[in-house]
């Protein structure tokens, strides 16, 4: 198995807080690999510095073989990697067509890009039928069926999606999920998804790495996971401190103490 995307040891800092440290993961060509883990942990930062939205200063990340070292945020999206940031960024100001075709600008064959958006409202057909309706007039699940319809103009080989289930109610987060499983089935994307909902990502997911802390504190194909006793622990809000967790979770549950702990660490 080939790692489509690569990252290995990234350590990041804003001034003089680090918030990554040694962080490593990876996903093979069609892998969609989950990254969790509570508020604060560091998941958006490490998204953020794969896509180039921050700097690369310490650490490597390949994609499809090549070195990223040099690469601008267009370098990468160019290389076929492309970031749903937090929070739905669309142009609000645009209509959902505009803000389709601007997604394509990158890849500069009108053709294809013609084709990607017949693509995209086959699969969400309320997109369609809003193409003229300004973005920041559509609803919040609406706003991210158009986050991730614009990624995929830009034909990425590896799409990150920083927690798109945020807001939704259940059946849209099922809908995103759902089309995530089909964009990898048909054109064998590799999907990296941070999600704070680790059911719905732990559901989609072929693997996971959880993170707190700036850091990964274990890894393994969603199963394993899902039965992992740390896994359980930080979304029922009962760990502390990694190392503490990691020689004994049992004990650590006893004290009760609030998932706030895991987030405080990073600050
Ligand atoms: N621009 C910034 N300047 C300073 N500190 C920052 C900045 N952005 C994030 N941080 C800090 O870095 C740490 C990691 O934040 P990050 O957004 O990566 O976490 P997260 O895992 O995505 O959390 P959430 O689940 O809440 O989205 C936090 O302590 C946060 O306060
Ligand atoms: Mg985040």
């Amino acid at each position: 198995m080939s790692a489509m995307l690569e990252v290995s040891n990234v350590s990041y800092s804003y001034g003089r807080a680090q918030v990554l440290y040694d962080v490593s993961f990876e996903a093979a060509e069609g892998e969609i690999v989950t990254i969790i883990g509570p508020n604060g942990a560091g998941k958006s930062t490490l998204l953020n510095v794969v896509a180039r939205s921050h700097k690369l200063r310490r650490g490597n990340i390949r994609m499809a073989g090549h070195g990223t070292e040099r690469l601008s945020q267009a370098g990468v999206v160019k290389l076929g990697c492309v970031l749903v940031p937090e929070g739905r960024q669309v142009f609000s100001s645009l209509t959902v067509h505009d803000n389709l075709v601007l997604g394509g600008y990158v890849s500069r064959r009108a053709g294809t890009a013609k084709a990607t958006i017949e693509r995209v409202f086959d699969i969400f057909p309320r997109l369609s039928e809003r193409s003229n309706q300004l973005a920041g007039t559509l609803s919040g699940g609406e706003q991210q069926m158009l986050a991730i319809g614009r990624a995929m103009l830009s034909r990425p080989k590896v799409m990150l999606l920083d927690e798109p289930s945020l807001g939704l109610a259940p059946q849209m987060t099922a809908r995103i999920m759902e089309v995530l499983g089909e964009l990898r089935r048909e054109s064998g994307l590799t999907i990296v998804l941070v999600e704070q909902n680790a059911h719905a990502a732990l559901g989609l997911a072929d693997r996971g790495y959880l993170m707190s802390g700036g850091r990964v504190l274990t890894s393994g194909t969603s199963a394993e996971l899902k039965a992992d006793r740390m896994v359980q622990q930080v979304y029922l809000g009962a760990a502390a401190d990694p190392d503490a967790t990691r020689q004994d979770p049992t004990q650590r549950s006893a004290t009760g103490q609030p998932a706030a702990a895991l987030s405080a660490e990073a600050k």
